[in-house]
């Protein structure tokens, strides 16, 4: 019986991954079982992952998992073959041990991720603005978010004196402001003149937020909490966490009342020193939740 764990036909770009993993599982396995090399073989005679067959004769367990959720879910049958499941196929580390890679992969992974773009006020009433990418939302009602600063920052010493702070969408246009904005400078000194972006007054907490994001929430802190690792020793790193008492949307943003992501063009934190996304309406797609 064939399952065909086969073609994905998703354009070149997939081809030429495709193409890349089964060169290299070909090399790695070269000296392997017959099995194994027979399929690595069929994938790298084709080229593609289109070539690639299954038979349930010689199907690694692993790899028979892989078309049982094929039939539970057809699209799974298409994006999964069975050099996914080799062995060799998987960079593996456990990090307290390091990655033994050339870049920790931990936040390109995680990733993209939405921008915290936090403005707050000290007790002496400087305004600070900075962004943190350690951020989300995590409830509806109320609706609470949260960001995480790695070292005690001042945001964190603001939020902590103050229990008050702003979140602002850093979008594509104020991509630059947003990065202004995180320079290390010292407490008196304003990152909204720096960034030369406008201070507006919130509505019912003291923060300002920034009149240029077409989107802001005024929050009050519900929790801070200084992390720890599983030996239970404290790390220099607090998470905040606040309810959302108000929020602004400029109302372009609104379509038919319906608030539109893609429009307000928000920018992502990807890995590495400077990789950034930004989402446009390219990159929707719809899934409804099984029922
Ligand atoms: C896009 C971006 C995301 C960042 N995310 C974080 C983060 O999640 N946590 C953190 O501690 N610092 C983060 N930083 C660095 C802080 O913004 C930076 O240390 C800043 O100076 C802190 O400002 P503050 O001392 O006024 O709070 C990020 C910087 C950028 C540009």
């Amino acid at each position: 019986m064939d399952h065909g764990l086969a073609p994905t036909g998703r354009g070149p770009m997939v081809m030429r991954r495709a193409q890349a993993m089964a060169r290299e599982t070909a090399m790695a396995t070269a000296s392997r079982t017959a099995r194994t090399a027979t399929v690595t073989a069929m994938a790298f005679a084709t080229g593609t992952i289109a070539g690639l067959a299954i038979r349930t004769a010689g199907r690694a367990p692993q790899a028979a998992s892989g078309a049982l959720s094929g039939i539970v879910c057809p699209d799974l049958a298409l994006q999964f073959t069975a050099e996914f499941f080799l062995p060799d196929a998987i960079h593996f580390y456990e990090p307290r041990d390091g990655h033994r890679l050339p870049h920790d992969p931990f936040n390109a992974i995680v990733g993209p991720r939405p921008i915290g773009w936090i403005s707050t006020r000290s007790a002496a009433g400087q305004n600070n603005l900075a962004p943190y990418s350690f951020f989300n939302a995590f409830n509806y009602v109320p609706p609470i978010i949260g960001f995480s600063s790695v070292g005690y920052k001042d945001t964190v010493r603001n939020v902590q004196d103050t229990g008050e702070f702003v979140w602002n969408l850093a979008t594509r246009p104020l991509a630059d402001a947003m990065n202004a904005s995180c320079a290390a400078v010292a407490p008196e000194v304003s990152e909204f003149d720096l960034a030369a972006l406008t201070p507006v007054d919130s509505r019912l907490v003291r923060p300002p937020r920034v009149g240029e994001s077409p989107v802001s929430f005024e929050c009050k802190v519900t929790q801070i909490v200084q992390l720890q690792g599983i030996d239970g020793v404290k790390v220099p790193t607090w998470l905040v966490l606040g309810e959302v008492l108000a929020v602004h949307i400029r109302r372009n943003l609104l379509v038919d009342g319906v608030y539109d992501t893609a429009l307000a063009e928000p920018i992502l934190r990807g890995g590495g020193p400077a990789d950034y996304f930004s989402i446009g309406p390219e990159q929707l797609f719809r899934m409804h939740r099984p029922r």
